[in-house]
């Protein structure tokens, strides 16, 4: 059956300021997760859930994301006057995925402001959200689902996660109903980062979403929230409560694999969990890994300053 929804919203107008100096001229979404960029994995579950039609939402910096989904003349040149077929094949690849289309959101005001600017592109239908630093992997299924109960319920569906309690504050967190169906919970309020103690629940927000259209009459409303950004999550509370003519919010359980490409631990954990499987580096990686892992001690022998000692030390405004 053909799907319902046929757009796809992808965030990546982020500062990425936990991965500086990194991303101070490249967008955190363009690391690369063993050789593709972060970006690409998720533009491929898109098209994957039928979803070719594809909007990006840039910040600055957004001519890296914009040069690696079109061509490249001369690479694609080079390859071919040396034959090499596998690797034209993969720039080829990222070129034709998916019809992409980008808008600039300005100031990053938030996830919020960031869907917002999806509206003209959208128009009136539901479409798919899915953050570009926030990678599901491919052999786990989870954006079909989410459009399969969208249809079914004509709701809001976002994905959940069961974290552990101390994690909860990194996430919105979401009150919940059971509904019968396995899998599916109707959300009865939500929490951006709430602290420990005061989180209605385990169940973790994470970056895919079903949005029902009203989200933008919503977000037009929402007024800046915590960190002084206009948050999506505070949209989708308003949503939950308003289910006469949102539709309501509903979520998706999801225990598959996810990879939060934008946390640096998480980027580490992610590049040696896809690299491990991969038929091209496993073979070789697997057992060094173990070697390696076997060698660990507790506390590192000796410590790796994050920055030589002479760059810490330089004052702060190296121009005067
Ligand atoms: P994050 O909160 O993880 O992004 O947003 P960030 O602000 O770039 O992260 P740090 O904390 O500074 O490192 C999740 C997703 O939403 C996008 C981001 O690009 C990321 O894909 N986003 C966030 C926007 O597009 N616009 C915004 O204003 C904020």
């Amino acid at each position: 059956m053909a799907n319902h929804v046929t757009k796809a919203v992808i965030p990546a107008a982020g500062l990425g300021t936990r991965f500086l100096p990194a991303t101070k001229a490249m967008p955190k979404e363009m690391l690369p997760v063993v050789d593709k960029p972060a970006i690409q994995y998720v533009v491929e579950e898109a098209v994957a859930a039928g979803l070719h039609d594809v909007l990006m939402v840039t910040g600055r910096n957004k001519n890296a994301l914009e040069n690696h989904f079109d061509r490249n003349a001369e690479l694609e040149d080079t390859l071919e006057k040396k034959g090499d077929t596998d690797r034209l094949q993969k720039v080829n690849y990222s070129t034709s995925l998916a019809d992409l289309h980008y808008v600039r959101q300005g100031d990053p005001k938030g996830l919020g402001h960031a869907v917002l600017r999806a509206k003209m592109h959208v128009g009136r239908e539901p479409f798919a959200v899915l953050l570009g630093d926030d990678i599901i992997d491919s052999r786990d299924d989870l954006l079909q689902h989410m459009l399969d109960v969208q249809h079914r319920y004509n709701a809001t569906v976002v994905a959940l996660m069961d974290v552990p309690r101390e994690s909860i504050h990194l996430y919105g967190a979401a009150a919940i109903e059971e509904t019968g169906d396995d899998d599916v919970v109707r959300i009865t309020g939500l929490v951006e980062k709430p602290d420990a103690d005061k989180a209605p629940s385990n169940y973790a927000i994470i970056g895919r979403y079903v949005l029902r259209p009203e989200v933008f009459d919503v977000l037009e409303r929402t007024e800046p929230g915590r960190g002084g950004e206009i948050q999506l999550t505070d949209a989708l509370q308003s949503m939950a409560q308003a289910p006469d003519w949102t539709g309501g919010v509903y979520g998706v359980v999801f225990r598959g694999r996810r990879y939060d490409t934008g946390d640096r631990l998480d980027y580490i954990k992610a590049i040696v969990q896809l690299a491990v499987d991969r038929e091209d580096l496993g073979p070789e990686l697997r057992p060094w890994l173990k070697d390696f892992a076997d060698g660990l001690h507790d506390e590192p022998r000796e410590i790796l300053d994050e920055m030589p000692t002479d760059a810490a030390d330089a004052p702060e405004d190296v121009n005067r």
